[in-house]
């Protein structure tokens, strides 16, 4: 039974403990702070640091695969997010003629020479987020199944800063689970950001629905609902 009750209920004994008169007020306000994780939420934008990283820029107009810099994406369960001599490759002091010499794209692109020389790591913040009572989200089982970053992320490559698309409840993973197929691509699109946008548009909905349900009965996916999947 201990996965009904994930970890950080253990705390609420001692909120509890905090008194008579203020107990109920407690409570609430316990599960007001734990149930909404307001700082992770759609449209949840923070301000990178330095010039900061435009996906817009790397991803949409030059072009870049998601893997360039997410290397382990479908390897494990995490996502990386790429060390300092990803971005010197191309923005090493040598290579400032050869992209863009101008005073304003030195000077955007300067923490990065910066960080290199002080062998320091940039220091990004972090956007998508689950509580930690959710156990690691594996990237690696939703893009083999042939989701899409696009799915939960939306069109990275439109977002000059990267926000939050997606609500990352419960119901959210869980309305998926129950009915995955509209979701699917085939795998080798899984990073095709602009082609999956255009798959998934209104106009190409009865074209997907087909698509997407010949997928589902090739893959044999079995989806979990039950809460030891994703709780401790
Ligand atoms: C040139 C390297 C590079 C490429 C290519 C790239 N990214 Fe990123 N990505 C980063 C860096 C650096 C960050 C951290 C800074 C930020 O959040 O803006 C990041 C952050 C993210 C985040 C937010 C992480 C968080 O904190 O929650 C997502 C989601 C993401 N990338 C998805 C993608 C997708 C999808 C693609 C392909 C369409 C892609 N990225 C291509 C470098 C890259
Ligand atoms: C494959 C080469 C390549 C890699 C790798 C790369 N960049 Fe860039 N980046 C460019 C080019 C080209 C431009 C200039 C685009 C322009 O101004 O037309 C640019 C522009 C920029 C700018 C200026 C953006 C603006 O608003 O003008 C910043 C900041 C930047 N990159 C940060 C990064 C960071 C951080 C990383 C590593 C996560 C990175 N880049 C990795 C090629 C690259
Ligand atoms: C099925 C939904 C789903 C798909 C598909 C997906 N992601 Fe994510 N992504 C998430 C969730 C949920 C999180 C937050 C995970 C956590 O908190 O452990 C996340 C977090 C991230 C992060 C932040 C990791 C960190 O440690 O800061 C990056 C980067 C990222 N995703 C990139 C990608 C890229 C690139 C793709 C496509 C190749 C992709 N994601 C596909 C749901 C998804
Ligand atoms: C867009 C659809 C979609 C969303 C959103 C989604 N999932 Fe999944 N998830 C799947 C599918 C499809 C599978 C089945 C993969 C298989 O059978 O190989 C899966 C499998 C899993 C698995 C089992 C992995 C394994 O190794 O078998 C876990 C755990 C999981 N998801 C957690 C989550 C969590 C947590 C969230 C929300 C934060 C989430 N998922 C959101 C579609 C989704
Ligand atoms: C597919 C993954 C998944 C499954 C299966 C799942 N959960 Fe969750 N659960 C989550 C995620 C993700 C959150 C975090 C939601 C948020 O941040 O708003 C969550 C949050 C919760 C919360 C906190 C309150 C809330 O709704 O936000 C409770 C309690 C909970 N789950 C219990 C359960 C129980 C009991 C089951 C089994 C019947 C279950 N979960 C099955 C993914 C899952």
């Amino acid at each position: 039974m201990s996965t009904f009750f994930p970890k950080w209920t253990n705390s609420l004994p001692t909120a509890l403990a905090g008194g008579g008169a203020c107990a109920a007020a407690v409570v609430i306000g316990g599960v007001w702070y734990y149930f909404t994780p307001k700082y992770f939420d759609v449209g949840y934008m923070p301000t990178q640091p330095g010039g900061g990283f435009n996906h817009q820029i790397h991803a949409g107009q030059l072009g870049m695969d998601c893997r360039y810099c997410h290397t382990k994406v479908e390897q494990s369960a995490e996502a990386n997010i790429p060390n300092v001599s990803t971005c010197y490759g191309c923005h090493a002091e040598s290579k400032l003629k050869a992209y863009a010499d101008s005073k304003p794209h030195q000077e955007k692109t300067a923490f990065i020479r910066e960080a290199w020389k002080d062998d320091k790591s940039v220091e990004w913040r972090r956007v998508h987020k689950v509580p930690d009572y959710v156990r690691n989200f594996p990237h690696n089982a939703h893009l083999n199944a042939g989701l899409s970053c696009y799915s939960c992320h939306g069109n990275i490559a439109r977002m000059p800063v990267v926000w939050q698309n997606q609500p990352l409840s419960m119901s959210w993973c869980l309305d998926c689970h129950r009915a995955p197929e509209q979701n699917l691509v085939p795998k080798d699109k899984v990073t095709s950001v602009f082609w999956v946008e255009n798959q998934m548009s209104p106009a190409n909905a009865a074209a997907q629905a087909v698509e997407g349900k010949k997928l589902y009965e090739q893959r044999k996916l079995a989806a979990p609902e039950n809460c030891g999947a994703c709780h401790y």
